[in-house]
């Protein structure tokens, strides 16, 4: 798959079957995720991957749509590192980046795959830095819950050229 098939083929996956994501394909998604582009280089990300059920039983009763992690084989927690970016609120952009990455390529690896919102809301980051014993520094962008696919979106074309303006608004 190349890397325009990927983006036109990524859709946010919430039903899953049982099965297993290798280790070895949640190694090949955080090295997609450590691949992105940050400012200055800082690579201010850190990911918590979580695999344990009694965890994402606790995460969904914090994220108040993750209903989808009762049949998820694995999530991450993406977070960055406020003590190592550029300037502050960069952690932001840069974790984003990180995000879409995963995303792509679990969509190339078939693993169905959603980004669950965390950060601004409170309560959430809260909620998630309790959990997972983030130390102060360290904030939650969101989750990311896997699973094999049990559900097939259609590719969508949301392309707007009302959303484009050239050189000037
Ligand atoms: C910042 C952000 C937060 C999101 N939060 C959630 C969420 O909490 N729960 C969920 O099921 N999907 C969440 N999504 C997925 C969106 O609902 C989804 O991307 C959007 O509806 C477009 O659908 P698609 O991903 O299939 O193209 C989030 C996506 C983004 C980028």
């Amino acid at each position: 798959m190349n890397t325009l098939e990927a983006i036109a083929k990524r859709r946010s996956i919430r039903q899953y079957k049982p099965g297993e994501i290798s280790r070895e394909n949640i190694e090949i998604l955080l090295k997609a995720a450590m691949s992105a582009p940050t400012a200055r280089n800082c690579q201010e990300w850190e990911f918590v991957v979580v695999r344990d059920k009694n965890m994402f039983k606790k995460m969904m009763e914090i994220h108040p749509y993750a209903r989808m992690l009762e049949h998820a084989d694995c999530a991450i927690v993406v977070c960055g590192n406020t003590q190592r970016e550029h300037a502050p609120g960069y952690w932001i952009a840069d974790c984003g980046a990180a995000t879409q990455n995963i995303l792509l390529a679990a969509t190339e690896l078939g693993i169905g795959s959603v980004w669950l919102g965390v950060y601004p809301n409170q309560e959430r980051m809260d909620g998630l830095s309790r959990l997972f014993k983030l130390p102060a520094h360290i904030k939650p962008l969101n989750i990311i819950s896997f699973g094999i696919p049990a559900e097939q979106p259609t590719e969508v074309n949301r392309f707007d050229p009302a959303k484009i303006h050239y050189e000037l608004w």
